[in-house]
């Protein structure tokens, strides 16, 4: 990846660890590997503000090339990756659970089988040692000894994985186990699955690449996919290729006279009209979809899911459903030689704009 992309990726990994709540401020930090170093956040930099030239530049030596001091924690960052040649990502986090657990000098015990995100059948806490200092990196590396992470006493969480999306499902994954450690522990301790029956998880996450995107080749316990072509007698016969758009653009009707079957008059806005025929030929397309789905990463980060952004609501098919005779009326000018078949008689003229745009009212 070149320093480009790893810089976006750092500015867009840490806007999401506090979009998604697993951070807040700018009480976290990210590195990144690179060729005889790391790119690693800045120190106290509010990651809104943080542009790609504002990332800095490490190398292992402790030479800095930036504008900024980096991070306070570089000390960490660069062991970690100095030591686990296994990773290429160090997140670190206050994330409200795990920091809870770790100010009790608590780790997540095998009380979930989940626990095994981390590597291993517990996810440690490290004792604890002052922010920026080499006996935190000391300890935390302690801790981390073949686990991909750890909670620091009295501070927070580090995760660690090959890449930044990963990273990011890990520490939601270990955010979510401490939060339900926290609650479990309300009613006392919860009983631990055994060393034996967290190997077992172990070794069936590694068989199935689990809860990561997995490399297919490398996985073998995988359901038989089917193709993703499908099957001819799937795929429709227009041209469904331009995506619907989500709603029919209710400007500028362009209006066309057509005769209905109770004989009335209309005037319909035939350029929304064509907006709302592309729905139905979208749904044909999806309808080509195999009916095993080729496989997906079955456990995105929540944070991937996360983004709130509404999708507009596909008013153009719903106005379809809750006033069929208008819309009918619409369609019939589809089909002409049908509609001329019936005899005509003159009614007052509607337009198919203030028919949606009613329609769409009566939805809010
Ligand atoms: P920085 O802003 O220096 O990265 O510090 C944040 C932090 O989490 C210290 O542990």
């Amino acid at each position: 990846m070149s320093h480009k992309k790893i810089r976006q990726g750092i500015i867009e990994t840490c806007i999401e660890m506090n979009k998604s709540g697993l951070n807040q401020g700018t009480s976290g930090n990210l590195s990144h590997r690179i060729e005889g170093g790391m790119l690693i956040t800045p120190t106290s930099l509010p990651y809104e503000r943080m542009r790609n030239d504002d990332v800095v530049e490490m190398a292992f030596d402790g030479t800095v090339i930036g504008k900024h001091r980096p991070s306070s924690e570089w000390r960490f960052h660069r062991d970690i990756l100095l030591k686990r040649t296994d990773v290429n990502v160090v997140l670190h986090t206050h994330s409200v659970y795990c920091t809870t657990l770790a100010t009790h000098e608590r780790g997540i015990p095998s009380f979930h089988y989940m626990v095994a995100v981390a590597g291993g059948s517990d996810i440690r806490c490290s004792p604890y040692a002052c922010f920026g200092t080499q006996e935190l990196s000391n300890l935390a590396l302690e801790a981390l000894k073949d686990r991909t992470a750890c909670l620091l006493g009295h501070h927070g969480l580090i995760v660690l994985a090959d890449t930044f999306e990963k990273a990011m499902w890990r520490a939601i994954e270990i955010e979510t186990l401490a939060k339900m450690y926290v609650h479990a522990l309300a009613i006392g301790e919860p009983p631990h699955l055994s060393e034996k029956e967290m190997a077992q998880v172990i070794e069936q996450m590694r068989r199935m690449g689990y809860g990561q995107a997995p490399d297919l080749d490398k996985v073998k316990d995988t359901p038989k996919l089917m193709s993703a072509k499908p099957a001819v007698s799937e795929v429709p016969k227009s041209k469904p290729e331009k995506p619907a758009r989500q709603y029919p653009k209710l400007v500028k009707a362009k209006t066309t006279s057509v005769q209905t079957t109770k004989a009335q008059t209309i005037k319909v806005d035939t350029s929304a009209q064509g907006k709302i025929a592309a729905k139905p030929a979208a749904k044909a397309a999806s309808s080509t979809k195999p009916a095993v789905k080729p496989a997906t990463p079955k456990r995105a980060p929540k944070a991937a899911a996360a983004p709130k952004t509404k999708a507009p609501k596909a008013a153009a098919p719903k106005v379809t459903a809750k006033k069929p005779a208008a819309v009918k009326k619409a369609t019939a000018a589809k089909k002409p030689a049908a509609a001329q078949g019936t005899p005509a008689a003159s009614v007052s003229s509607t337009s198919f704009k203030s028919l949606v745009g009613s329609a769409l009212n009566r939805r809010k």
